[in-house]
């Protein structure tokens, strides 16, 4: 996605030596036999396993509701009744730890799988398979989707409303209809899931071009999570306006997933947050300077958690090294009660070992 890693370049700043330096974190319990070795060396980064002391975690600083760390603020805004923390020296940044419910993790989680990748959202998949519907149903049902050669399909082409029409048409079948030695390609909808990496909701973002294509077809954002968009950004808005949520990515990260370091700037007004919320795993999000040169600040981001980054924010580096899909370190245990129904039962195999992002932003 962002920021493709040339390994040559990958200590040259502050930035890239902290994502390395988390990206290799390794939790004790996985550090090998080499302990005793391993514990009398300084616990740095050579020894592969790292150090996350230097980590903030608003949830402890929340639990104690003592005296806050220097650098780091309560900020106090009228009629919003969820803690909020900020850096001091960092403004635009704002961090509401815990502002989901279990419930509501939970319903936007099946959101992210069920709803947020069905046509005319585009996805990752999209430029490869052609416009999928129905990916998380096939899935569960252990389909296999197929590619069809498009001369078959011509009645079928599929058409976006616009004219436009993908190139591709691909449909679902059960294992015993594919026919040995067809020769058409066929995957897995389990493996496409895994491999599902990013949706995108409302005015459609074109990765390879990094903008908005407003041709493209859309449909609104849900007005359920618009809103709740708009009630968790009014610590970032200026008092009175109101935060119009116009597009969504989705991210969604598997264990060895990472998100580079990167800026927002594709949006016309950097006054307004971004609204971004966290649902699975636990993970560290490193938040950066305006060049790759300062050092970024680490902290945990935990399901349920909301970060906003409005004004001065907007213009620094942001990125998510590590993943914790570790069963004593990822800390979903509230989400794996909830999620016991037997209906749940792949949406929970999923999140054990996942993390989706939502960010939420007003393009123009
Ligand atoms: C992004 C982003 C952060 C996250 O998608 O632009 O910065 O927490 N995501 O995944
Ligand atoms: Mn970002």
């Amino acid at each position: 996605m962002y920021g493709a890693s040339d390994p040559a370049a990958a200590d040259r700043t502050a930035f890239r030596r902290a994502e390395k330096q988390y990206k290799l974190y390794k939790p004790p319990n996985l550090k090998g036999r080499s302990r005793s070795r391993s514990r009398s060396k300084p616990d740095g980064v050579e020894g592969g396993c790292g150090d996350l002391s230097a980590v903030v975690d608003f949830h402890a600083l929340l639990a104690a509701d003592g005296e806050l760390p220097a650098g780091i603020g309560r900020s106090n805004c009228a009629g919003f009744d969820h803690p909020v923390f900020c850096f001091l020296d960092r403004p635009g940044f704002y961090f509401i730890p815990g502002a989901l419910s279990t419930e509501e993790q939970c319903y936007w989680i099946r959101e992210s799988l069920k709803t947020f990748p069905q046509p005319p959202n585009r996805t990752n998949l999209t430029a490869i398979y052609g416009s999928i519907s129905d990916l998380f149903v096939a899935a569960k049902n252990r389909k296999i989707l197929v590619e069809v050669e498009n001369s078959d399909v011509q009645e079928k082409e599929q058409n976006n409303g616009d004219g436009k029409t993908e190139s591709k048409y691909s449909k679902f079948v059960e294992d015993s209809e594919i026919q040995k030695g067809e020769g058409c390609r066929s995957t897995r909808a389990t493996t496409l899931m895994r491999k599902l990496r990013w949706s995108t909701l409302g005015l459609q973002f074109d990765w390879s071009k990094r903008n908005y294509d407003v041709s493209l077809p859309h449909k609104r954002i849900p007005d359920a999570l618009a809103n709740l968009a708009k009630n968790m950004a009014i610590p970032a808005m200026p008092f009175g306006e109101e935060f119009k949520p116009e597009a969504a990515i989705v991210n969604y990260y598997g264990p060895s997933d990472m998100l580079g370091g990167h800026v927002d700037d594709m949006e016309a007004d950097w006054t307004k947050p971004i609204v971004s919320i966290s649902l699975g795993c636990k993970c560290i999000f490193l938040l950066g300077g305006k060049t790759r040169d300062e050092v970024p600040t680490a902290m945990f981001l935990r399901s349920g958690d909301i970060v906003l980054m409005a004004g001065e924010a907007r213009e620094r580096f942001h990125g998510v090294p590590r993943i914790f899909t570790e069963s004593d370190q990822q800390e979903i245990s509230a989400l794996v009660s909830q999620l016991s129904g037997e209906d749940d039962c792949f949406i929970l195999d999923y999140i054990k070992n996942s993390r989706i992002n939502i960010n939420i932003r007003q393009v123009y």
